[in-house]
């Protein structure tokens, strides 16, 4: 019996009770390697010492001051912090409670920028399909993953989507990475021309996308296409790193890789770790600029945001990271993951494509290697690759829905930064094992193999 309304209501899950380092622990001993940080949250693992003591220091000096009446040292020092190691151009930083906050946030500060400065008709907001910028009203419009978006549909407000950049499902075979990448890009400018360049507001994507397509980088020169035909029409880039960001992928900003400064970039999950709700979202001198020379405020806000004890915990684990020089250790063992992925899965009769960067990877299941075809959705193999791996002890992140929010299955890792390589061996032998074990609960009929 529960009073509590879970994610799912049939079938309780079991109750965590501790967790350190690598590892989560519930109420009935068992351990499990937390191979996928949640949902890509635990950058640092569960537990650390430093990050905890922060809290300590933190709660007994001030939990709380509404941000309407007080800044607080922490949050200005987290501010200083992010914008120090920031893309040039990213001059401020506006702290919220999450991911979908982030998002929100980020598309009122187009939608604002534009109205400072005297043009108030744009009105359109484009995305892509496949994307996941979180649950929200604002952030679900403007994310493309279609099941997720049905039944709310006539609660949204109007957005655009064109194609993710999504190599293996969309390249042509006789593509190559530039072509594929431009002609990509060029459906940004299309739907620009169709809208209206003069009712535009902003385009917004994952960097790399995460939750709902497993960790899909973009190809080539892709996203300084992107960025060019948004400078060429006068509209903002939004990246949303909620996920993809804070250090995953091998730089704090995934789209650092890319040579790409976005005008508004969005984080949460690992800026945090997990340790409180955080997220923020970083806009350019420009964007500041219009808001200063205009009307002098955000018209936004949230009670929650720039809580003291949340910027606090992400001031540790962002001076933790730097410490310890974890992001060094993010592209070693996000090298030694892709090898060993390769080595156990690169052969496998269902394993399509495995994909991403640093300790962000994604492992997309087929019926059929051949065909690519999926396996038929009823049959929800990410759920039970999801039962075998936590009953071997494992987290990771399956999710179905990959190609078109129906059809598809694939797995996301994304462990912490502290990961050593016996760690990385561990979960990928029990990754194998519980996508053997699912795949064999399936009947023969249903795979290409059989
Ligand atoms: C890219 C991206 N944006 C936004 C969100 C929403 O974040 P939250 O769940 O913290 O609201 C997520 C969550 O998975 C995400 O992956």
């Amino acid at each position: 019996m529960t009073r509590l309304l879970h994610r799912a209501i049939h079938g309780t899950p079991p109750v965590a009770v501790g967790g350190k380092g690598m590892e989560l622990f519930d109420a009935a001993g068992k351990a499990y390697i937390d191979a996928s940080g949640g949902a890509a949250v635990s950058c640092l693992g569960h537990g650390h010492p430093d990050v905890i003591a922060a809290l300590h220091r933190q709660v007994d000096k001030l939990a709380y001051a509404h941000t309407g009446f007080f800044t607080s040292e922490a949050a200005e020092e987290l501010a200083e912090l992010l914008i120090a190691d920031a893309p040039a151009g990213l001059s401020h930083v506006y702290l919220v409670s999450g991911g979908s906050e982030a998002v929100e946030s980020a598309l009122k500060m187009a939608r604002q920028y534009f109205v400072e400065k005297g043009q108030p008709q744009r009105r359109h907001i484009i995305a892509r399909r496949q994307s996941y910028h979180g649950n929200t009203l604002g952030a679900l419009a403007a994310g493309g993953n279609e099941l997720r978006r049905a039944q709310f549909k006539p609660l949204l407000i109007e957005t655009h989507h064109i194609d993710p950049c999504y190599a293996y499902r969309l390249q042509r075979a006789d593509e190559s990475d530039e072509a594929y990448a431009e002609r990509m890009a060029r459906q940004l400018e299309d739907k620009i021309v169709e809208l209206g360049a003069d009712r535009v507001i902003a385009f917004i994507a994952e960097t790399i996308v995460g939750a709902t397509a497993g960790a899909v980088p973009p190809v080539a020169d892709y996203l300084k296409r992107i960025r060019a035909i948004c400078d060429r029409y006068g509209i903002l880039l939004i990246l949303d790193e909620v996920m993809c960001g804070a250090g995953r992928t091998g730089t704090f900003y995934a789209c650092e890789q890319d040579g790409v400064v976005p005008d508004l970039v969005t984080l949460a999950k690992g800026l945090g770790g997990g340790y409180q709700p955080l997220g923020a979202v970083l806009l350019s001198q420009q964007i500041f600029d219009a808001f200063a020379n205009g009307s002098g405020f955000f018209q936004h806000g949230h009670t929650y945001m720039g809580h003291p004890m949340a910027a606090a915990a992400g001031l540790a684990v962002q001076r933790v990271i730097r410490r310890d020089n974890l992001l060094a250790n993010v592209v070693a063992m996000g090298t030694e993951l892709e090898h060993r992925l390769l080595e156990r899965l690169g052969n496998h009769h269902h394993v399509g494509d495995i994909r991403g960067r640093g300790l962000f990877r994604g492992v997309e299941m087929v019926a059929d290697r051949s065909t690519k075809r999926p396996f038929d959705p009823t049959l929800k193999l990410n759920a039970r690759i999801k039962a075998e791996a936590m009953a071997r002890g494992l987290i990771v992140y399956p999710m179905g829905g990959t190609i078109d929010g129906r059809l598809g299955d694939h797995v996301l890792l994304a462990p912490p930064f502290i990961a050593d390589r016996s760690d990385i061996g561990r979960i990928v032998e029990r990754l194998g094992a519980a996508i053997d074990a699912a795949i064999a609960s399936i009947p023969a009929s249903s795979r290409a193999d059989g």
